[in-house]
């Protein structure tokens, strides 16, 4: 069996403990031959790639980024089954005397690993995404990480805020789904969390900041990038396309700061955590979840078990359809949402 190994979309630690998980088990224990594509697409495309063997992967759990690189080039040209011409990629896996893929992505690339796998292309997935918005399991590796990191910058401002008296507006990200922002802010203590999921008026984000204020407090408040005004109904966005076409997000503190200044007159500062949430070394928890979901890919792969992720459930590694795990976008639920304003202000 020779297994191609390949990364798209964003980076997301624990991806190198996954690389580690699947080729150790692949190669080690089921006798499988393993290549890794270099950035993603553009390594299939161009034929750069690089032998996955045990020397390959030594010591890289702990490491950030990703071994192989990631990119967001596609795989083929066209978005729907009927668009797209699957000869040049049939070319290059006979090219690489490949059987199969482990993919290791997030919403984007589980929907075209099962679009592939529709297509009778070998394909298991397994789920990266530090926003954790993919369905199928109940967390992606990365996320955790990203938490951590994002609960640290709060506890840092919230005492540089309390110093101050002044109301900090942590931008972290989380483009269609606030898991970040939710979870974060619960470990951190935050008094308001604007997540995309649930608009909110800027008169309730004044009240509930004033509110924090008038108890001697200062106020901490978490925004998800992809949070919108009810009363603006736009994502705040950079100038440009990602490599998707998606709208690049990000700047939402930048616009909430100035504005809940100017309505509360309570000094107010924004501070975007941006890709630091993204880099360095992963959680013990990200390692370990990863390493498991590289060993079930490669249990799967040896079973035949194609057009499958390795997801998280409860506490044990299940291979769960990609059609159940692209189906939606998992984000954060009414009641959870609900829970968490309760105690808002
Ligand atoms: O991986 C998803 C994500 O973290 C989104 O929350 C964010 O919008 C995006 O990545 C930004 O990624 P980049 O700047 O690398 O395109």
């Amino acid at each position: 069996m020779r297994v191609g190994v390949l990364c798209s979309g964003g980076d997301s630690p624990g991806m190198n403990a996954a690389i580690r998980g699947v080729v150790l088990r692949g190669v080690d224990v089921h006798g499988f031959e393993m290549v890794g594509f270099i950035d993603g697409w553009r390594g299939f495309h161009e034929g750069d790639t690089i032998t996955l063997d045990r020397p390959a992967v030594r010591g890289i759990s702990p490491l950030g980024g990703v071994m192989l690189g990631t990119s967001r080039v596609p795989p083929f040209e066209g978005r729907t089954v009927d668009e797209i011409d699957l000869e040049p990629f049939r070319a290059q896996m006979e090219r690489f005397g490949l059987d199969g893929f482990a993919l290791i992505g997030g919403n984007g690339t589980q929907t075209v690993a099962h679009l592939l796998s529709q297509s009778g292309i070998n394909v298991v997935g397994l789920p990266k995404t530090i926003d954790n918005d993919l369905g199928g399991t109940d967390y992606t590796f990365g996320f955790d990480t990203a938490v951590s990191i994002a609960s640290e910058a709060i506890d840092r401002l919230r005492t540089t805020g309390e110093s101050h008296r002044r109301c900090m507006v942590l931008e972290v990200m989380g483009r269609d789904a606030g898991w970040i922002a939710l979870h974060a802010g619960m470990a951190g203590g935050a008094q308001v969390m604007l997540i995309p999921e649930f608009p909110e008026s800027l008169d309730q984000v004044c009240e509930w900041v004033r509110s924090v204020h008038h108890r001697g407090r200062s106020s901490l408040v978490v925004v998800a990038e992809g949070f919108v005004l009810a009363d603006d109904g736009q994502a705040v966005t950079h100038d440009g396309f990602d490599a998707l076409g998606r709208p690049r997000l990000g700047g939402v503190a930048e616009v909430l700061a100035p504005l809940i200044e100017e309505h509360t007159g309570i000094e107010t500062r924004a501070t975007v955590l941006g890709h630091v949430q993204r880099g360095g070394s992963p959680t013990a928890f990200d390692r370990v979840l990863a390493t498991r979901t590289g060993i079930a890919a490669a249990d799967a792969i040896l079973r035949g078990e194609w057009d499958t992720m390795a997801g998280l459930r409860g506490d044990r590694i299940e291979m769960v359809p990609l059609a159940d795990a692209v189906a939606s976008l998992k984000q954060v639920p009414e009641e959870r949402y609900v829970d968490a304003r309760l105690n808002f202000g």
